[in-house]
């Protein structure tokens, strides 16, 4: 092994001074947890989200020992690919680059596809899906220009084995692990990786907003015999946003505890 390749084996994780990310609803839940864990290592973070962020970002910023001025709100519905694109303009205005894309933003809507409405199918698909390839064709010529950039899609663990009353959720979800591997394979040589992490059933207030027998099955299917906490996933961001880690493309990273392998 060359002594290049070793200190990749065994060095730590690179700090990320003078990188700016752009988290998706990063104000709260396991955005919150990516919001803060980046801005730790000293990235300066752009939380994209709807008016309710902004205070919730504000909460956040008071909640952070002394990297509170790395992170600011940027409004934009994800949904609508103009605000998207404004939204990225501005973070480039206000710091010069985007280097780190988190596409975290979801919403649930959960029927039996029997009751689901097209509405509630549309508005998943919408927010879930188009939205993550919305951000990512607002930064994608920034990053191509830049030669490098990591992009990082929250998938879900639903998306890979389906979940009762959940068929737009886990189609959007799904369709996330596709739009991420065509994304690495178009922009592999350009310093660029495209991932998806795919949570299992994690603390947060989406999960809390379950009914308590729902809760109670989705840790009774998880091995580890409990629900993850919003830092187990942001901690795997944190990893395939790292500078190192340009061999790593293409995945759909698990934290599930178990529940799917
Ligand atoms: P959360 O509800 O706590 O946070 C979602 C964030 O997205 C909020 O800040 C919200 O304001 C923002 N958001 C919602 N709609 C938006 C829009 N149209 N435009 C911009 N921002 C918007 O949810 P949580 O649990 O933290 O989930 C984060 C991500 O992780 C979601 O994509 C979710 O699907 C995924 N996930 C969550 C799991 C869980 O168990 N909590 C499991 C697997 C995946």
């Amino acid at each position: 092994m060359t002594l290049a390749s070793t200190q990749l084996a065994s060095g730590t994780l690179k700090r990320l001074d003078g990188r700016v990310a752009i988290v998706t609803g990063g104000s709260r839940g396991i955005g919150g947890a990516i919001s803060t864990a980046l801005a730790a290592d000293g990235a300066n973070v752009a939380v994209v989200g709807i008016p309710a962020d902004r205070e919730r970002t504000e909460h956040l910023r008071a909640s952070l020992n002394g990297t509170a001025q790395l992170v600011e709100f940027f409004e934009a519905n994800v949904a609508d690919p103009e605000a998207c694109q404004r939204s990225v303009n501005a973070v480039i205005e206000k710091y010069g680059h985007v280097d780190i894309l988190v596409n975290n933003a979801g919403i649930t809507k959960d029927h039996t596809a029997r009751k689901m409405t097209v509405e509630e199918w549309q508005a998943v698909l919408d927010v879930n899906l188009s939205g993550p390839f919305y951000m990512i064709k607002a930064v994608l010529e920034h990053m191509l220009e830049r030669k490098f950039g990591r992009i990082v899609n929250i998938s879900s663990v639903v998306g890979k084995m389906g979940n009762f009353g959940q068929a737009n959720y886990a189609a959007a979800k799904a369709g996330l692990l596709g739009l991420t591997k065509t994304l690495a394979l178009e922009t592999a040589r350009s310093g660029i990786t495209v991932n998806a992490v795919a949570p299992g059933f994690i603390a947060t207030e989406m999960v809390k907003a379950m009914p308590q027998a729902a809760i109670d099955i989705a840790k009774g299917r998880t091995p580890v015999d409990r629900l993850g906490e919003p830092g187990e996933i942001a901690r795997a961001v944190r990893f395939l946003v790292d500078e190192n880690s340009g061999f790593i493309t293409g995945t759909a990273f698990d934290v599930n505890g178990g529940m799917y392998m």
